[in-house]
């Protein structure tokens, strides 16, 4: 049975601990991590990206965008970063279409994927989900998932730069 488990209850408080709690997953990716982020229009997952992208040691030269139209951007980092975006996509068909599932496969690179939730039974087996919703203009709240034993070594880690509710 794959290792799995979820941490919940964390926030954060203003874009600055976006950025750290970014920073921080992008600096602990190796090639073929999947990352899911989960949450809706306007929650921060390009923004979080642009953090991730920074720990990863993209270029500032490179910034970070929306992949909604063009479905997928690389970025070159420590490893290549593959964000994509399935907002435009209905789902597994559409995604295949589009020639993304191969980069859900990468060995040598890291995957972002916005609306994730669309991959369905593309979903890698192994995975870090962080799902964020709004709580106040600039709050969000954050619920990360993680599938895998990949990621349990490093779930401390990532988990430590998010401040627990209360
Ligand atoms: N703590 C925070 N974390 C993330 N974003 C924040 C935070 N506080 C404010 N924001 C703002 O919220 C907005 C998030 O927009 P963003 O484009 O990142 O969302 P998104 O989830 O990618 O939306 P979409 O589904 O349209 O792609 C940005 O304008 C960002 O500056
Ligand atoms: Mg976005």
């Amino acid at each position: 049975m794959i290792e799995k488990g979820t941490c919940a209850g964390f926030i954060l408080k203003n874009l600055a601990a976006t950025e750290r709690f970014g920073l921080r997953i992008g600096q602990l990716l190796i090639p073929g991590d999947i990352l899911l982020l989960t949450g809706d229009l306007g929650a921060g997952k390009t923004t979080l990206t642009q953090s991730i992208a920074r720990g990863l040691m993209v270029p500032e030269k490179y910034y970070v965008t929306s992949p909604s139209f063009a479905l997928l951007h690389e970025y070159p980092g420590r490893y290549p970063l593959y964000h994509l975006d399935c907002y435009r996509l209905s789902g597994e068909d559409d995604i295949e279409a589009a020639g993304l599932s191969e980069y859900l496969e990468t060995r040598t690179g890291v995957c972002v994927i916005e609306w994730a939730a669309r991959l369905g039974s593309l979903t890698p087996e192994q995975y870090l989900e962080v799902q964020l919703v709004v709580l106040k203009e600039d709050t969000r709240q954050v619920t990360i998932g993680w599938h895998g034993e990949r990621w349990s070594q490093r779930i401390e880690a990532i988990t430590q730069t998010a401040s627990p509710i209360g």
